[in-house]
């Protein structure tokens, strides 16, 4: 049985998702829950569009040991340079080159001719190959190109050392049969193709991205690139769930093996969710809400009969396994720390000691805390790490017949404490005034999401925010049993996140915040 390379572009095609973007924090806390999923390359950024994105690669590389951090890289010699200073002290790291093939990206963009393009992608991939024998080409707009010119350009990137060949479909243009088509020709014209390893990369503008990638696994090739929930740019890219959870289900017609463990995935969906603060829709297949929501009387009796009838994969396959008790109010720092291990965590003795007095507290307010309390626990741990205002109390007052009034007590990072109270339209909006006061990054709120991490009446609440500032848009995330207080986290958390994508811009010289600075491929 083939075994198929799943190449995560998550934390890079998946970024350039209009809103998406990440802090370095945020990138190596997905690059560890990537890791942990079992996928064989991450693309981890494209080093030369931005410091953040240089800095977010090279901390990846460091510390991530079982998994190989690739970079991309336009044909230009100082991108493929910075390529490969971020990711050279990685494990077996990857060089990801690329170039548009198709006519129209030629004359109307790169302004180049056919020659000059093969030329220019022969010397970027010689380049590359002078730094390490992993190098992937990738011909942009791929299935909009002439065939017999993919061919030669392929051929020729080949022969200069390139190992993986990737196909993209750059515009979710092509269908499946077509594309199949395409990798038969590729397959009988390309010379070397035999000694190379043949990549997909998929977009879904016709929403064809995970029936074209499927569609190439049945026509042999060995690696999908694809991202957690389909995110991307436009449309999104070929969904990892789906493609790797349609091979697992149906391996009878598939007959390839992967590295994933399935049962990672829900909890990956959600931190992506969380992080990029892009909801899932309920009815998404592996990971909506809904996915194995049975609702209406036959199917309900069918499952009380036997399981199999409406049921093709558990959710437990895909780690949705319902919330499981784990730990309690009397439960100590062993069992904590265990419980940490046995999900994937190892935190630093500090980070650990702010972890558990964190769990200290929420067992305080509910009784039963399960493991995605603990997640969302770590989440806002971690993208509270740089804090340049800490959000010490929050106090509202509401109801029906009142005012809505909040006090907020904020410490900032010289320890000066401050106090303001203010009036607003409801409890969040008081309280993001009362912070307003204190911080003053003038923000507008466009995005709110409340959502319950558990079932239960002392569940924890989520709360995903968007904040416009100054042209940018930051993201921020908060978790309390309380939703006023997650709201008011998720406020301070985009505002932190805002002033330190200010500070790097100031510290560059630019005039501009670079917070949402994406990395256009
Ligand atoms: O969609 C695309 O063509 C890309 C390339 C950089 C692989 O993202
Ligand atoms: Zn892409």
């Amino acid at each position: 049985m083939r075994t198929l390379q799943i190449f995560d572009t998550t934390l890079r095609d998946g970024e350039q998702a209009a809103g998406g973007s990440l802090t370095v924090e945020e990138k190596l806390y997905l690059g560890q829950q990537l890791e942990r999923l079992g996928v064989d390359i991450l693309e981890a950024g494209f080093p030369r569009t931005s410091p953040g994105d240089f800095q977010a690669v090279q901390l990846l590389a460091e510390k991530l040991r079982d998994v190989q951090i690739c970079a991309l890289s336009g044909f230009k010699p100082d991108q493929v340079e910075a390529a490969w200073e971020a990711i050279k002290e990685g494990e077996a790291p990857r060089i990801h080159v690329f170039i548009s093939s198709s006519d129209i990206h030629l004359e109307r963009q790169l302004r180049m001719t056919r020659q000059e393009v093969r030329e220019a992608a022969v010397a970027c991939v010689e380049q590359a190959v002078g730094y390490t024998s992993n190098v992937e080409f990738s011909a942009m707009d791929a299935t909009r190109s002439d065939w017999g010119y993919l061919c030669q350009l392929f051929g020729d990137t080949i022969a200069a050392g390139a190992k993986v060949i990737n196909v993209p479909d750059t515009m979710g243009y092509t269908q499946p049969r077509e594309f199949a088509e395409l990798l038969q020709y590729l397959r009988a014209h390309t010379p070397g193709i035999d000694n190379i390893t043949l990549s997909v990369h998929c977009h879904n503008d016709l929403g064809q991205a995970n029936a074209n990638s499927l569609a190439a696994i049945m026509n042999g090739v060995d690696q999908i690139e694809c991202t957690i929930n389909g995110v991307g740019e436009r449309a999104g890219n070929a969904s990892l769930e789906e493609v790797v959870m349609n091979t697992t289900v149906r391996k009878d017609f598939f007959k390839v093996s992967h590295g994933i463990n399935t049962e990672e995935i829900y909890r990956t969906s959600r931190m992506v969710s969380d992080l990029m603060s892009m909801p899932v829709q309920p009815n998404k297949a592996v990971v909506g809400a809904n996915a194995f929501a049975h609702s209406s009387g036959l199917h309900q009796d069918g499952m009380l009969k036997d399981r199999q009838t409406y049921e093709i994969m558990t959710p437990q396959s895909v780690g949705m396994g319902g919330s499981r008790i784990v730990l309690g109010k009397t439960s100590g720092r062993h069992a904590f720390r265990d419980q940490l291990a046995k999900m994937g965590y190892h935190l630093s003795e500090q980070e650990f000691q702010e972890a558990f007095d964190r769990f200290k507290d929420l067992a305080d307010k509910r009784r039963n805390v399960t493991a995605r309390d603990i997640e969302a626990l770590l989440s806002s741990d971690v993208l509270h790490a740089k804090e340049y205002f800490h959000l010490d109390l929050v106090q509202v007052s509401c109801g029906d017949k009142s005012i809505p009034t909040a006090t907020v007590r904020i410490i900032d990072d010289e320890d000066q404490v401050f106090e303001d109270s203010a009036l607003g339209d409801g409890p969040v909006d008081a309280v993001c005034k009362a912070i307003d006061s204190i911080v003053k990054v003038p923000a507008e709120l466009t995005e709110f999401r409340v959502q319950a991490v558990t079932e239960g009446i002392d569940a924890q609440g989520e709360v995903s925010i968007r904040l416009e500032s100054e042209g940018v848009s930051v993201t921020g995330y908060g978790a309390d049993t309380d939703i006023i207080v997650a709201s008011a986290k998720a406020y301070m958390n985009a505002l932190n996140k805002h002033i330190y994508a200010q500070s790097i811009a100031e510290s560059q010289g630019e005039e501009k915040p670079l917070a949402a600075a994406s990395t256009q491929a």
